[in-house]
């Protein structure tokens, strides 16, 4: 699996942000300028859609100024402003929900990099209202709202990295990485319900709560990122 993209920050010679920083600098949210995105940051986030669709076998879907969505009884009040998202389909068996959450976080903290803003929704928008496709078997497991933010967001209280997981202290210094980076993934309703086991040099999540899958697939990218390459591998 490939975490790095090879393509070049959004502005020419712009360096892009570490995906660890990526990692700390990503909040949830929920209000956002009416500022459109720019041609080239539009087709950065098409071409990383197409990378994780590829990667995982999804249906992962940029829809670009489309405010019916969010703009519902659905969306509670709590959206303002959301007219650019990816709808988060996937097979509805053979761990696609997982994969979803795993492929889908690329395209989050792709965006962070690009200089956007983001938020995982699991309820709070309306299905019928966008315009995808689903092949057979196919579902819509979430969206990710997209676009400049009113604000940057803010950091949540989270668990400590020892509730995450069942393995004793002292850890090794890639699996403490990998937790602290999982610790920020985003969860649904912020539950935090996923764990990671330790066997050996060999990792397994657990998923838990409502998606739970979703949410450890996002987890899991979080938790590579943090680790490294080296020194460990998935437990199969
Ligand atoms: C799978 C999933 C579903 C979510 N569904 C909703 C939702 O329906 N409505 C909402 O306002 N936020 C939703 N969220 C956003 C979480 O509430 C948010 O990520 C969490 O509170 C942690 O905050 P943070 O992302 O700023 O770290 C969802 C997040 C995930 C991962």
């Amino acid at each position: 699996m490939t975490l790095t993209s090879r393509r070049k920050g959004p502005v020419m010679n712009e360096p892009t942000m570490p995906l660890n920083q990526a990692i700390r600098a990503r909040h949830a949210v929920r209000r956002y300028t009416d500022r459109p995105l720019p041609d080239e940051v539009a087709a950065d986030l098409r071409a990383t859609v197409e990378e994780a669709n590829t990667a995982a076998g999804l249906a992962l879907q940029l829809v670009l100024d489309e405010p019916k969505a969010f703009g519902g009884a659905r969306s509670l009040g709590q959206f303002r402003g959301v007219r650019n998202y990816v709808a988060i389909v996937g097979p509805k068996a053979g761990g696609g929900a997982e994969a979803c959450g795993y492929q889908g976080e690329r395209v989050v903290l792709r965006a962070v990099q690009l200089g956007l803003a983001t938020c995982w929704v699991g309820m709070t928008f309306s299905k019928r209202a966008m315009p995808v496709t689903l092949g057979a078997g196919q579902v819509i497991y979430a969206a990710v709202a997209i676009g400049y933010g009113e604000s940057g967001g803010h950091s949540h209280k989270v668990k400590p990295i020892e509730a995450l997981t069942s393995a004793v202290p002292p850890f090794p210094d890639w699996f403490r990485r990998g937790l602290e980076a999982a610790q920020l993934a985003p969860t649904a309703m912020n539950q935090q319900r996923f764990r990671f086991g330790l066997e050996d040099d060999a990792v397994r999540g657990y998923p838990g709560g409502p998606y739970g899958e979703v949410d450890l697939g996002i987890a899991k990218y979080h938790f590579e990122i943090g680790a490294g390459p080296d020194g460990w591998h998935w437990a199969t």
